[in-house]
């Protein structure tokens, strides 16, 4: 009986904290969709036995090597440039690209490196139009006839869905190598020797190009029986008959888990050892929130369901917008709405997370939109590309709003803040411009999250309070000829300046600059050219005082925002960060307990994150800490670089390729440890973090059977040592008194 316990003990100190998803994982919990997009150009290499595809990729070309046996991606290449034409050159083992100035650019044919030969006099005659001169095409199949006889070689079957030829190879003897794309964006490949059809492939194109996605969650069974009882019980006026209601439907459930073991107590106690491995993993995922779907429309108008857990296509279908702007799931309506750039839109209604259903169509005739965010359950602020701005509300209960609500909205030469009339049109309170060569470059709204802290226990166990007041915004402001970066933080409703701070360390405006706002600190980053090129990452955060134990705020007390609020006190800490950043988000989990994690794209295409711990204000030199700064959670002397932890790349090798226009985004699951983090864009990718370790998850070698057992073995032993114990005790009273 010992035994078991100390298995037990041991294999609970051997499952540490882990805070990263290591090489096991890798792989499995992530994945990626990788995409070619319309095909342009395709040229064959017969030798390697490659094809080379060229297609757009951000108004450049990407080049792509495809296995032309299997049709497997074998890497991707992105150009400087947009080739406007191509040509194969020297057997294939060379091809040489056109640009726009007509100038020609030769690379290896098998490895993509490029070439330094003298193309000045070039003789370029493209191989990107297939010769069709000998191939007749007749409704379902193509015939390769003989130039002489016109008489028929030989021919293949092509489907209904054939869209055009891409590609196409014979020796008019009896090969044919032939690739054609279909109407659902599929491309097809063929090879024939002798007239037989030697191998086949096909791959989808359909999912490319991301303009607007959403996150359906799968319902749990379980939770709906509850949900639904519970509000029956809600339904009855006398909490008597509400008991008896709930003792009725619990005694059902008994007699329906004795029925389905037949009547046997033991086995119903073996099921409840095991249930764990009982359970199939599906129902598991839909129990901890990670049984998903990322819902994506693709910039063709085609709609699409992804399973987030492998990447699955669940369902397609084409909506027949044209660039659709938003897509936005209504958890209660069981329905997502479409919204496109004319103006148009569709509500699909989506039951038990299968195929949706059209249910209704409409449009705002008020000429194109340029962009369009949620504000409340079913309004929109909508901003023409008239430069007109409305609130529009869309769907069942489309009624006249009665509450104001404050829109803050910003271009690239100022913010305005706005508070909605009730026919839906917007009155202006505040704006701020900037000078004749600012630009806006960044601009984050403070996130709505729960507040789980009111402030910082510090060492000596003081409190640091945090500035908590919601209507925050911080943007980023660059003057274009002077190179300096001024960072503004606003209260939204009266569009006040807090504070402000200024970079003059010439800031590149070629190179992303980012602005995020978590609870109560923003951060920013930005490239810098002097006096040496460097990443630099900011962090800013709000107190309601840096003295320990003082409060400002009165939470008892309600405020009104139009006669302003008390301003921050500030504390600010500069990195440098080694690669230059992208994207940034921040980690959402469910509770926001867990602590938050900044989520980095990089421009070399990776994706990390590192905890907000680290990335912090109120971090100073070693030398500074007192003792009772060293006890504080997560204390950590001041650097001044945050270095990459290879652990903490959730890409691992993948070469990614998203785009300019995608989207670096974190969604919560049922598990407060664990969130999921999607980069969407040309490419998808989807894995997921547990910033502060997986705290709520059991190692998979957790044995429940066994804990019982030792647990009842225990009670046991208890049961037959008793009489012996008392029986010594007994023994000892009766010695202590001779
Ligand atoms: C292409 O795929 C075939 C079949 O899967 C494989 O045998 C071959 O090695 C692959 N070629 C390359 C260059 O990867
Ligand atoms: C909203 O209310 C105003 C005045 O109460 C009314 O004129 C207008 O027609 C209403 N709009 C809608 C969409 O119901
Ligand atoms: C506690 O520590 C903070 C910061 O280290 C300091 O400002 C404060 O005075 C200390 N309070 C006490 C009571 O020692």
């Amino acid at each position: 009986m010992i035994l078991p316990s100390l298995f037990f003990l041991s294999s609970l100190l051997l499952t540490n904290i882990v805070s990263a998803i290591y090489v096991e994982e890798a792989f499995i919990s992530d994945w990626q969709l990788e995409s070619i997009g319309p095909y342009e150009c395709i040229l064959g290499n017969a030798d390697h036995e490659l094809l080379i595809v060229l297609s757009d990729y951000d108004s450049k070309t990407l080049v792509s090597f495809v296995n032309e046996t299997s049709g497997d991606l074998l890497f991707r290449q992105q150009l400087d440039f947009k080739a406007e034409d191509a040509m194969m050159a020297n057997d294939g083992s060379q091809y040489v690209l056109k640009d726009s100035f007509g100038k020609f650019f030769a690379f290896d044919g098998s490895s993509g490196f490029p070439l330094q030969d003298n193309m000045t006099n070039y003789q370029f005659a493209s191989t990107c139009t297939p010769d069709l001169s000998n191939v007749r095409m007749t409704e379902n199949s193509l015939k390769v006839i003989d130039g002489e006889s016109q008489l028929e070689l030989f021919h293949a079957d092509l489907p209904d869905s054939f869209r055009s030829i891409e590609f196409l190879k014979t020796d008019y003897i009896g090969t044919l190598r032939v690739l054609y794309s279909t109407t659902d964006a599929k491309y097809v490949f063929h090879s024939f020797v002798n007239g037989e059809l030697q191998y086949e492939w096909y791959r989808d194109e359909s999912i490319n190009n991301i303009t607007a996605h959403t996150f359906i969650d799968l319902p749990d069974a379980v939770l709906e029986t509850i949900s639904q009882e519970l509000s029956a019980e809600r339904k009855f006026s006398n909490i008597w008959e509400a008991y008896l209601f709930r003792a009725v439907s619990d005694w059902t459930r008994i007699k329906k888990l004795l029925k389905e073991n037949h009547y046997s107590p033991g086995k119903i106690l073996t099921k409840l050892m095991k249930f764990d491995s009982n359970i199939s993993s599906d129902k598991l995922d839909v129990k901890f929130g990670l049984a998903k779907y990322l819902v994506v429309a693709t910039s063709q108008g085609r709609i699409a369901a992804l399973d987030l857990k492998n990447g699955n296509e669940v369902w397609k279908f084409d909506s027949g917008l044209q660039e659709i702007l938003l897509l936005e799931w209504s958890a209660e309506e069981k329905e997502f709405l479409a919204f496109a750039k004319d103006g148009s839109y569709s509500f699909y209604s989506v039951n038990n997370a299968s195929q949706p259903v059209l249910r209704e169509t409409g449009s705002l005739y008020d000429g194109k939109i340029n962009s369009l965010s949620q504000l409340n359950f079913n309004e929109y602020f909508v901003k023409f590309e008239t430069g007109h701005k409305r609130i529009i509300s869309l769907g069942n209960d489309a009624s006249n709003s009665t509450v104001k609500t404050f829109v803050t909205d910003h271009d690239s030469n100022g913010v305005h803040g706005y508070i909605t009339e009730e026919d839906g049109n917007l009155k202006n309170t505040w704006q701020i411009t900037v000078e004749q060569d600012e630009e806006i470059v960044a601009f984050s709204g403070r996130e709505s999250t729960s507040v789980v802290t009111l402030g910082h226990a510090l060492g000596n166990r003081t409190v640091l309070y945090k500035y908590l007041y919601p209507n925050l915004a911080s943007y980023a402001v660059l003057n274009v000829n002077t190179g300096y970066l001024y960072i503004n933080l606003i209260d939204t409703v009266s569009g006040e300046l807090l504070h402000t701070q200024f970079h003059d360390d010439k800031v590149d405006g070629g190179l992303p600059i980012n602005i995020l706002f978590g609870e109560y600190w923003f951060s920013y980053s930005y490239f810098s050219t002097e006096p040496i090129p460097e990443q630099k990452l900011v962090v800013v955060e709000l107190y309601e005082s840096l003295e320990a134990n003082q409060r400002v705020s009165n939470s008892s007390a309600n405020y009104n925002p139009l006669q302003g609020v008390h301003k921050p006190q500030i504390l600010s800490k500069s990195y440098f960060f080694p690669e230059v950043i992208r994207r940034m988000a921040i980690s959402a989990t469910k509770f926001g307990i867990t602590s938050k994690a900044i989520i980095l794209e990089l421009e070399n295409g990776q994706i990390t994150y590192i905890s907000k711990d680290i990335l912090s204000a109120r971090r100073v030199a070693e030398s500074e800490m007192t003792n009772d700064d060293k006890k504080q959670f997560m204390a950590i002397p001041y650097v001044s670089t945050i270095p990459i932890n290879d652990h903490f790349i959730i890409t691992h090798s993948r070469s990614m390729l998203v785009g300019n226009n995608a989207q670096l985004v974190s969604i919560p699951t049922n598990l407060e440890s664990t969130s999921i983090v999607c980069d969407i864009g040309f490419d998808v990718f989807c894995s997921k973090i547990s910033p502060s370790g997986q705290f709520d998850i059991m190692s998979p070698s957790f044995e429940k059977g066994k804990l019982l057992a030792t647990i009842i073995g225990l009670v046991v032993l208890c049961y037959f040592l008793r009489p012996s114990v008392e029986a010594s005790k007994l023994k000892k009273l009766w010695l202590a008194r001779d």
